[in-house]
């Protein structure tokens, strides 16, 4: 995960989740326009197609109900997911970015999403996108540990809610080169120790300026936010 040039990594959330419904190609599009310097997605692997959803079901983001699972592909499309927006699949939100911003996969389901997202990436690098461009990161570590036997040139981000007494073996063992954290789990001996390890340092979900502009200066490398304008606008 390259640095930028103003030493802040600014990562537009599910897109930009606060002005757009998230994990749309509407909320893709608006997070590099307001320009953050990656995009955030989520993505779940059912029917032959990798899904930009968050939650397991279907309900709180679009107008169908129950498990996305329980949805053949065709019905799926067919969904609305706020605004008119579609489900997009990870291959249509690759199109629109089209090597703009840095993008960071979340596998969000274990039925075979790192197999599935390794294939997809695999031809986008053989068309020219360069690996250091994707970040794939995951909070269920085998899927993530999977992903890196079959890609390995993809950077991989680690991803704790809270913080594992291993944190660091588990980093190093998967060769990560990012420790994407919640942030109330932040602090100072953490970050050093990531760096020291040579570790990017990454915090979600922060929304409120106080607090972008805290996490900056305590050195954090990088933070998800709903809002990327607010965390640029930090300078
Ligand atoms: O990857 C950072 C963040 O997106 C992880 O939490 O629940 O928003 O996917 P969640
Ligand atoms: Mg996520």
């Amino acid at each position: 995960m390259p640095a930028n040039t103003c030493g802040f990594t600014v990562i537009g959330h599910r897109g930009a989740c606060g002005h757009a419904p998230e994990n749309t190609l509407l909320s893709i599009d608006t997070a590099i326009r307001l320009g953050a310097h990656y995009v955030e997605i989520d993505v779940q692997h059912h029917d032959g197609e990798l899904w930009l959803m968050h939650d397991l079901t279907l309900d709180r983001t679009t107008n169908g109900k129950g498990l996305l699972t329980a949805h053949t592909a065709a019905a799926l499309r067919r969904l609305d997911a706020g605004g008119g927006e579609i489900i997009p699949t990870l291959p249509e939100a690759l199109d629109l970015i089209e090597q703009r911003v840095g993008v960071n996969i979340e596998l969000k389901s274990w039925n075979g999403c790192a197999a599935a997202v390794a294939a997809v990436l695999r031809d986008y690098i053989a068309d020219g996108w360069p690996a250091e461009r994707f970040l794939v990161s995951s909070f269920h570590l085998p899927e993530l540990w999977e992903f890196k036997q079959l890609l390995p040139e993809v950077p991989l981000g680690v991803l704790y809610c809270g913080v594992p007494l291993d944190w660091a073996g588990i980093a190093t063992e998967l060769g990560a080169v990012a420790l994407n954290i919640s942030a109330e789990f932040v602090d100072p001996r953490l970050i050093a120790d990531a760096h020291a390890r040579g570790l990017q340092l990454n915090v979600y979900t922060v929304n409120a300026p106080e607090e972008l502009q805290q996490l900056r200066a305590l050195g954090v490398d990088g933070v998800f936010t709903d809002y990327p304008e607010r965390a640029l606008a930090l300078g």
